[in-house]
């Protein structure tokens, strides 16, 4: 064989392997991307993170407790027959963003909402027994002055709206479920009950 017939064959020798390492390369790489992909598709640990579930056998009538959901501060309050009288007396009509006591809560005595002011984002503080410049209990934001009602209903100072709610059931008389697995919280701005998610 002469030199120009061994570099020939030599060249196609080196053609053939860098084709062959290309292919097994490709496989390689996408055999190792799978775990990655399979690692960015969210899981069932990560969907059910949406939802929690809340043991209010402690909550006594009149009880209030504030959780934390996803980073968020969630409002509980099992409102007294006070409470739902009160709240029952203001006309819906005359409130800054209208919304009647079914509208909501699920079940009378049972407030669930999201414990962000509506104005600037702190959290109100809740008044079991008046909220200043008011004649019932509910909730003080005390960054400006923002005022709400046991139902989380603006009445007063300068929050725009009224608190925002989230989804939620209840499994038993002292078990609650908070949100959904796509739910996505305040940003939602869901104010009635009608307005939320089901699954
Ligand atoms: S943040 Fe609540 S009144 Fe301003």
């Amino acid at each position: 064989m002469g030199n120009d017939e061994a570099d020939v064959s030599r060249r196609k020798f080196l053609k053939a392997l860098t084709a062959a390492t290309s292919v097994i390369g490709l496989a390689g790489l996408g055999a190792a991307a799978l775990p990655f992909i399979r690692a960015m598709e969210p899981s069932k640990g990560i969907l059910a993170a949406g939802r929690v579930e809340v043991d209010i056998s402690d909550l006594k009538t009149g009880g209030f407790k504030k959780i934390i959901w996803r980073k968020t501060p969630v409002f509980i309050l099992r409102r007294t027959a006070v409470m739902i009288k009160a709240t029952e007396k203001t006309d819906p009509a005359a409130l800054a963003d209208p919304a009647t006591p079914d509208d909501r809560a699920i079940r009378p005595d049972l407030f669930v909402g999201l414990g962000i002011c509506t104005h600037l984002g702190c959290v109100p503080r809740f008044m079991p027994e008046r909220v200043p410049n008011t004649d019932q209990p509910g909730f003080y934001c005390l960054c400006h002055g923002g005022l709400y009602d046991t139902l989380g209903r603006r009445l007063g100072g300068p929050p725009p709206e009224n608190l925002h709610l989230l989804p939620y059931r209840l499994i038993d008389e002292n078990r609650l479920e908070l949100g959904t697995e796509t739910f996505g919280g305040y940003t939602e701005n869901v104010r009635t009950i009608k307005q939320l998610p089901k699954g």
